[in-house]
């Protein structure tokens, strides 16, 4: 049996009465995971106008896949809503396009809300050897030209920050204060492991806790990275695991 939820046409859930279990909402995963592989619920995101205009603004700027896109459209649209505010911090932008993405639609459905994209703008910092798949400077962008493509696309509520995240994050997240959802998108185990680390105490009680990577087969480092510091040492669970990785943080309780 399923339903419609939260007067959303396309969104589906299960009858049962949702529960915590170890600190995240399984129904939830299931709704956003199972719905977008097995229910149908691509192909109606595709048609939402919404959705259409967030991505078109991704085309070309992004590599993060289309379902993935998906997820974190449904996030914004209709889950960061039922819990406290606080803004998105997305860790690896590249060319803007998943930040674009999520500020287009953060203008709409999250008013108040700012999204902070941060890089350096000059591809990815020195790997680990022993674990990493990708060599340094792959994915090199341009700050100037990234920044106006925001201006242009009238995304006042987007700022791209240069530089390597321990030199930023830490003025990003104090201005923050509160924040909702971040978007771990950086590929290597350190930076991975660091963006997590540095923003768990800047979250919304159930924030999202978003991977792109870290079930990418170039990507090992960063799936290590969630072995090692959310799953080992801090005991979380996964609320979804496709499209990509969504933890909850801090634990949801009850
Ligand atoms: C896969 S790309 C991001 C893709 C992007 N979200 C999109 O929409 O296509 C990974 C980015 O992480 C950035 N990055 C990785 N480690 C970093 C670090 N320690 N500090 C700043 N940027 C970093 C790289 O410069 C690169 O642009």
């Amino acid at each position: 049996m399923s339903t419609v939820i939260n007067d959303v046409p396309f969104v589906v859930t299960h009858e049962s009465v949702a529960t915590y279990r170890n600190g995240r909402n399984p129904r939830d995963g299931y709704d956003r995971g199972a719905g977008l592989k097995y229910r149908g619920l691509a192909q109606k995101i595709a048609a939402q106008p919404d959705f259409q205009a967030a991505a078109a603004l991704a085309h070309d700027r992004s590599i993060v896949s289309p379902d993935r896109l998906m997820n974190l459209y449904m996030l914004i649209r209709l889950y960061l809503p039922r819990i406290a505010p606080g803004h998105i911090v997305e860790y690896g932008s590249f060319k803007g396009g998943s930040a674009m993405f999520m500020a287009k639609l953060a203008q709409h459905y999250l008013p108040g809300v700012n999204i902070y994209g941060l890089d350096t703008f000059q591809g990815l910092p020195a790997p680990d050897n022993s674990i990493d798949g990708l060599p340094p400077g792959e994915f090199a962008s341009n700050y100037d030209e990234v920044t106006s493509a925001a201006k242009v696309a009238g995304l006042e509520n987007l700022q791209f920050i240069r530089g390597l995240f321990h030199d930023t994050a830490p003025s990003v997240l104090t201005l923050c204060k509160n924040v909702a959802l971040i978007h771990i998108d950086c590929d290597l185990y350190e930076p991975v492991q660091y963006a997590y680390d540095i923003s768990k105490p800047f979250m919304v009680p159930g924030g999202y806790v978003v991977f792109d990577d870290a079930t990418e087969a170039s990507c090992l480092g960063a799936t290590e990275a969630v072995e090692n510091a959310l799953i080992q040492r801090d005991g979380l669970h996964a609320e979804q695991i496709d499209p990509h990785f969504v933890f909850r943080y801090p634990p949801l309780k009850g």
